[in-house]
């Protein structure tokens, strides 16, 4: 999988040479570029922004920097995901989407957002997305972009140490669907005087299963009834 993002801040990406995402890098699983939206001004002041149109707080960021480095970056097969705020919800699903892409270019706003004709044009040709991580404003698309890469990346068969690892995670597609994980305990058995339940020591892997499900559903049902049937 090839990963481009466009940024007015490219170190704020670093993060994603860390850790998981780091080595399935170095593991050539990912492929990342990380690009400085300003290579693409060519101003004195290597402009990005200008006030909106119709008036209103904040500054707009112009198209045709975009329009130059998209150009540049995108292949017919390529999803274009514009994080913002107004964009459709990013789900375990969509994770699951992109992790099965071949080439994503990921295009981070900041102040007010991008000149709207960005999506619009490329949108004849390619899929874009504009994809929201939640119903809050961040000051731009590039912690969304840390947040949305790092689902996507674990889902990549190889990139985890287990490939059992994400099957009953929160929200993943199966049996747990939908469901949010319950508790997780490891040694030791009794930290503090609180004990790990006790059917967990119990070796029976079918009453465990239940178990595991009926807390699923519980914590489910208390803190996202949403979620609930
Ligand atoms: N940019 C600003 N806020 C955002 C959000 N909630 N999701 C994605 N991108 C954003």
């Amino acid at each position: 999988m090839k990963i481009d993002v466009v940024s007015v801040f490219p170190t704020y990406l670093e993060p994603l040479k860390l850790s998981l995402i780091g080595k399935a890098i170095n593991e050539g699983l990912i492929e990342l570029a990380i690009h400085d939206l300003r290579d693409y001004t060519h101003d004195k002041h290597k402009t990005v922004d200008e006030p909106p149109y119709g008036g209103g707080p904040g500054m707009v960021m112009k198209p045709e920097p975009w329009g130059e480095a998209i150009d540049e970056l995108v292949n017919p097969e390529t999803i274009l995901v514009i994080p913002t705020p107004s964009g459709r919800p990013f789900t375990q699903e969509l994770a699951q989407e992109y992790s099965q892409t071949k080439h994503i270019v990921f295009a981070c706003g900041r102040f007010e957002g991008i000149d709207s004709r960005i999506a619009q044009y490329y949108s004849s040709n390619i899929r874009v997305d504009e994809v929201s991580i939640g119903d809050y404003v961040l000051a731009g698309g590039e912690a969304a972009v840390l947040v949305i890469v790092e689902a996507a990346a674990r889902l990549i068969p190889g990139v985890l140490g287990n490939s059992e690892s994400f099957i009953d995670d929160s929200f993943a597609l199966g049996e747990m669907a939908a469901l949010i994980e319950g508790p997780v305990y490891t040694r030791p058995p009794v930290w503090r005087e609180l004990a790990v339940p006790e059917i967990l020591l119990s070796g029976d892997h079918e009453k465990i299963a239940n178990w595991r499900l009926a807390q699923a559903r519980n914590k489910t049902a208390e803190i996202r009834p949403d979620l609930v049937d």
